[in-house]
């Protein structure tokens, strides 16, 4: 698949078959996530694939925002201590959220390519999720990712009106 196909076609995906997703396409999606760009080359991130059903059915019941029944949650977590040591004061403020998403599109992008539906979440009990990826402190979760086969289609997409976000130069108040 090609990059603008794959741009087009990806899409939120919140309907999963409980077809398990093989353990080599795990690794190839956590290739993806590692050769996003990042702030000084930091690569704070860790890639949390939870793959246990059991785990995979509390981390669900902490995360108000996932939706599908998911047979694979991915948790991207930056190491706070690795980016104190080797980063600046902007890697804790954005960098490592902002690399953290970076590498989530690349992950997201790669799922579908390897036909698999995938959907970030933001919605989810930090301090529950923490305990039972059983964290070291200094770790932070910056997003999760529900990721499996699709069941089912997405709704149409709604984008806003390309003329209302587009600007070349500076900014300009219409005529
Ligand atoms: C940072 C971020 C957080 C999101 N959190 C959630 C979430 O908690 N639950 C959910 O169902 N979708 C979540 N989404 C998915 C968005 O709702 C979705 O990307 C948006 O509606 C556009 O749809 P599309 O991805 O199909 O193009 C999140 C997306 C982003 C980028």
């Amino acid at each position: 698949m090609n990059i603008s196909e794959a741009l087009e076609k990806r899409r939120s995906i919140r309907s999963f078959s409980s077809r398990p997703v093989a353990r080599e396409l795990l690794l190839e999606l956590a290739q993806a996530g590692r050769l996003a760009p990042s702030a000084s080359n930091l690569q704070a991130w860790h890639f949390f694939f939870l793959i246990d059903p059991e785990l995979v059915k509390k981390v669900d019941l902490f995360s108000p925002g996932l939706s599908g029944h998911p047979p694979v949650i991915l948790a991207i977590c930056s190491d706070m201590g690795y980016a104190r040591v080797h980063g600046s004061p902007n890697s804790e403020r954005y960098g490592c959220i902002m690399d953290a998403a970076m590498a989530a599109e690349n992950i997201m992008l790669k799922a579908l390519d390897l036909g698999l539906g995938s959907c970030a979440i933001k919605s989810y009990n930090d301090a529950a999720i923490r305990k039972l990826l059983k964290l070291p402190e200094d770790y932070r979760i910056e997003i999760l990712i529900s990721l499996g086969y699709p069941e089912g289609e997405p709704r149409p997409r709604r984008l806003r009106p390309m003329e209302e976000i587009l600007h070349f130069n500076a900014w300009q108040e219409e005529a």
